[in-house]
Formats: structure tokens, sequence, C-alpha cells
């Protein structure tokens, strides 16, 4: 399980076959309602398709972001106070990463992420760009306690979530991410976390089924992903990308629909769709101010400071670690 650099996360069998990714095609097809887990759509064309998504002018989250922490970054230094190490969840963007360290003085910048390789590209270049500040990133699934670096173990810690990946997991995912989370930063720590709004359904749909189709292209990559590594025959061209909203739970889902009644093979498993039936790929819950702060609480974390950007898009939250009490 260890190599030379610590950690091995992926487990393959001998001819290759990422061990997780199978049990989790295989069992998510089983289900009624077909399901595969999102962190799937992530091998290197998934990823390059997902950055083109970034800067499409349908997909509005990572401007309304970015706009909050450049324009409110006084405000948000304010409250952070200086001298904290900062713990981003995930390898960073080299936008909004950059937005942040810049705006407070902080003591150390510790990115976590599973994908060691994109993991230390990341650093690197942030190393770069802030020559006087430490930099210590940590191999590991975010999703569980981390143990962080010795060099950081005393500093006051602020955690970094953008990106509204919070909303991409169930509130029961989500509520354990956030208490890990707390686990993780320890006594004191604060988070900062972007949490995208409610809001016109029509924008919403748009955002998540762009007229160029580099969305539809991000969707339909997985069961590309799923036929060249799980030796599949997944017929692509009787799948459509289709972006949902689910009132029940605001939440936009992504599915691949059937356009036709279809059976196929992945991993010698034999699975069949009728037509308009779909498999599942994607959750992007949506927030209010009032259920942001609920999920926070549950988690842990009571609100310290929120920000939207001018249209009221997005929202970036500063939230604190809660004591423990045993009292309302
Ligand atoms: N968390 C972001 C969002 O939900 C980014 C994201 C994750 C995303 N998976 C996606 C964007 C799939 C588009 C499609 O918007």
């Amino acid at each position: 399980m260890t190599s030379a650099k610590g950690l091995r996360l992926v487990e393959r069998d001998a001819s290759g076959v990422d061990l997780a990714f199978r049990a989790d095609v295989l069992a998510g097809l089983a289900e009624p309602q077909k399901a595969i887990p999102a962190r799937w759509f992530y091998d290197d064309a998934g990823s390059a398709l997902f950055e083109d998504i970034t800067q499409l002018g349908e997909y509005y989250p990572t401007r309304a972001e970015t706009e909050i922490l450049s324009t409110r970054s006084a405000e948000i230094a304010e409250l952070i106070g200086e001298g904290r190490a900062v713990v981003e969840f995930g390898s960073g963007s080299s936008v909004k990463t950059p937005l942040l360290l810049s705006a407070i003085q902080p003591s150390a910048y510790v990115p976590l992420d599973i994908a060691g390789d994109f993991l230390r590209a990341s650093a690197a270049a942030l190393s770069e760009k802030f020559p006087g500040l430490p930099v210590w990133p940590v191999e590991a699934d975010f999703m569980r306690r981390v143990e962080l670096p010795a060099e950081v173990a005393n500093l006051p810690k602020l955690g970094f979530f953008p990106g509204s990946t919070i909303g991409n997991m169930i509130a029961r995912t989500a509520t354990d991410l956030l208490r890990s989370m707390k686990d993780t930063l320890g006594e004191g720590a604060l988070l900062l976390i972007g949490m995208d709004l409610v809001k016109d359904e029509a924008v919403l749909l748009a955002a998540y089924d762009d007229a160029d189709g580099v969305t539809a292209r991000f969707n339909l990559n997985l069961a590309t992903r799923i036929n060249r590594e799980l030796a599949g025959d997944i017929p692509l061209e009787k799948l459509r990308h289709e972006a949902r909203w689910n009132d029940t739970f605001a939440r936009i889902e992504m599915h691949l629909v059937a356009t036709d009644d279809i059976a196929f093979t992945v991993g010698g498993e034999h699975y069949t769709m009728r037509e308009g039936e779909s498999i599942h790929t994607e959750n992007s819950h949506k927030f209010t101010k009032r259920s942001s702060q609920l999920l926070l609480a549950a988690g842990g974390w009571e609100p310290r400071g929120r920000w939207t950007d001018e249209a009221r898009q997005f929202s970036l939250v500063l939230a604190e670690a809660a004591r423990p009490r045993s009292a309302p």
C-alpha cells in the first residue's frame, strides 16, 4: 500500500483496473435508479472539460465567487485576522487561492488532495507566487480527519473550501465532511466556504447545460471512461445529457438519459435501460441564507460572516468551529 511518496491511494488489479472505480460503477448500475459517484468524472479528459466549464458564459459560480474574493477581500481579511495556516480542501485553483492568500497574512498554506500529482504541481506553482510562504501539501482523503503536518500543529487554522463543492454532497455526507473538517482543523478554527444560491431555474439549468455542449461532453465523458477502463460497450450515441432542477432537494441533477431501449456490458456484467431511464451522475445543491446556516450548524460550525456577489448569485460564508455544549 505504501510507495516512495508515502500513501498510494489507488488500488488496481493485474490488468490496471482501478478497483474502487469498478466497484462503484458495477454497484451503481445495478441500482433501480442507476447512479455513479461524481468523483469518477475527473480523469484527464474530464478534468480538462471541467476547466472549460468554469470559463463558460453560462457558468456563473466561478466568476461570482472570484468577484466576492476580490471585491470583499478587506472585510474578509478583517474577520479572519493574520497568522492563520490556510488549509485548503482540494488542490486549489490558480485564481481563487492567490486572491485569498494575498488578502490575509497567512503563516502557512496546506493544500489537501487525494490526487498527489495534481497536488504537488499546484503546490509548486503556488510556492513560486508566494516565495516567503511555507507550503505543506498533504496527499489525503479529506472526507476523513486528516493528520496535518507537525509544522502547523500549533498555528490557528483557516479551512478554505470554495466552489460550492459542499453542494455536490447530499446533506448527510456534507454534514459528515463538515464535522471531519472540524476534527482536522482543531479548536478555534475558521472555515471559509463557498455555497451557491437558489435562483431562477432557467439560469441554473443553463449553467449545467450550456449552449456549446461542454457540460454535455463532460457528463458523457464518464460513459466514455467506463467503456475504456472497464471494458464497457455502452452505446454513447444513445445517451444524452440532461440537467434537471429537483425542487424537493433544491438541487440541479445531471443525468445520462437513454434515448432508446438499450442493453450493454460493463466489466462482464449485463445491464439494460428503457428509453427515458437515466444514470444519475451529479447533484449540485443550491442554498439560501438560512439553509446554508442550518447545514453549517449541523456540521458544528457557527456563521461569523457572509458575502455575496453584486448579482447575489453566490455566497461565501465564514464560520467558526462551535464549542461543544450540553445545553441549548
Ligand atoms: N461544485 C461545482 C458545481 O456544482 C462544480 C461542479 C462539480 C460541476 N461537478 C460539476 C459543474 C459538474 C458542472 C458540472 O457547480
